[in-house]
């Protein structure tokens, strides 16, 4: 029974009490957790609602779209859109931004551009494992129509960030830039209730995240780090690792929020044309936020994640984040092979195939 606990609403309104702005920056988490809620019903029914499957379109970034992707992109932009908080939004779904211009007689500025990755891990939806959604909220400009290089901020300047996953549980799980805090829906009463507040990475982890399909493609600061885990104790880490990747970043993020780990997404050369899989503004720059408010740490491999200045709504960045003093050692082997200084490691899982061989 959730009654006495706190709700998200007013956790908020504890959290925000900075005047108008911080208000409707409540307000607006607050009409995020709606959508949330709509989208949680739809992915809950699964093959009862008629909502699984592919369409034919492909979206900007050439992608199958699952029908989930378009109806959970529709819940956010009437969300955004009717709210009217937000003067314009972009989405994984949509090639360029929207732009709303104020209604007559609306009494709240629209103060904030919300950026967001609808449904993340929808190749799983057909096959009934955890999905989610992602979103970051920047500061829209004042007094004249937003462009399309306005949504251009570095991911420190995010107001706020987070996400839901939709898995036995509906989680949303955000940060105002006060630490990261987790709700869990009481889908009875349509509640989200505080259930994890202060969310703390460990600091270290025997526990990695990565799609080892790729590793033909990885660069070796990358294969080095993962060449030692999976040597376990007997290698120079001296304890043994374990391995999941559940192809749903959202849920990957999650179990690491919750017990450590790291995830990794790396530059690889499987198309040059792509420095990594992820998008910046949408999968990246949230997450890391979440990430580094919980005590971690997100970066390329050779620079903060929240410290780089985008140059396009869907560019895509490596990502590796998680418990802090791993993600340190990530980025140390990728310092020491740029600079030339890394240690021959020889791997006794790989031998004679091992890149740090002569
Ligand atoms: P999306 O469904 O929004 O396109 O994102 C999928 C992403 C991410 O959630 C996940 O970590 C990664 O793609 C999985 O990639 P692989 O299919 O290469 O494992
Ligand atoms: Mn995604
Ligand atoms: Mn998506």
């Amino acid at each position: 029974m959730h009654l006495g606990r706190t709700t998200l609403s007013k956790f908020l309104i504890q959290q925000l009490r900075g005047g108008d702005d911080e208000r409707d920056l409540a307000a607006l988490l607050v009409d995020i957790a709606a959508a949330v809620k709509a989208i949680s019903s739809m992915t809950s029914k699964g093959a009862l609602a008629g909502v699984l499957g592919s369409r034919e379109a492909t979206n900007v970034q050439g992608e199958t779209q699952k029908k989930l992707d378009v109806l959970s992109d529709q819940a956010f932009i009437n969300t955004f859109q009717l709210g009217g908080l937000t003067a314009g939004l972009a989405s994984e779904e949509n090639d360029q931004p929207m732009v709303f211009e104020p209604s007559p007689g609306e009494v709240n500025g629209r103060r904030y551009l919300a950026v967001f990755d609808p449904l993340d891990g929808s190749s799983n939806i057909d096959v009934n494992v955890s999905v989610g959604s992602i979103f970051s909220i920047i500061r829209a400009p004042k007094g004249r129509r937003v462009k399309p290089e306005d949504f251009l901020q570095s991911g420190a300047r995010q107001l706020a960030a987070g996400y839901a996953i939709y898995g036995p549980s509906t989680m949303l799980v955000l940060s105002v830039g006060q630490g990261t805090h987790g709700f869990t829906l009481d889908r009875e009463v349509g509640n989200f209730i505080l259930t994890h507040r202060d969310i703390q990475i460990p600091t270290q982890t025997s526990e990695f995240a990565i799609n080892t399909s790729n590793a033909r493609f990885w660069e070796p600061p990358v294969l080095r780090y993962v060449e030692e885990c999976q040597a376990g104790r007997t290698g120079p880490r001296e304890r043994d690792f374990n391995m999941r990747w559940i192809a749903s970043m959202v849920a990957d993020v999650h179990r690491i929020l919750m017990r450590g780990g790291v995830f990794m997404y790396p530059r690889d050369t499987k198309d040059p044309s792509k420095p990594g899989r992820l998008r910046l503004m949408y999968e990246a720059n949230p997450m890391a936020m979440v990430v580094e408010q919980a005590g971690g740490l997100a970066i390329t491999g050779r620079e903060r994640s929240l410290d780089i200045a985008p140059e396009a709504i869907h560019q895509r960045v490596p990502v590796i984040l998680g418990s802090k003093e791993e993600v340190d050692r990530i980025a140390r082997y990728h310092q020491a092979f740029d600079t030339g200084t890394d240690e021959q490691y020889r791997s006794p899982l790989f031998k004679d195939r091992s890149l740090f061989q002569e």
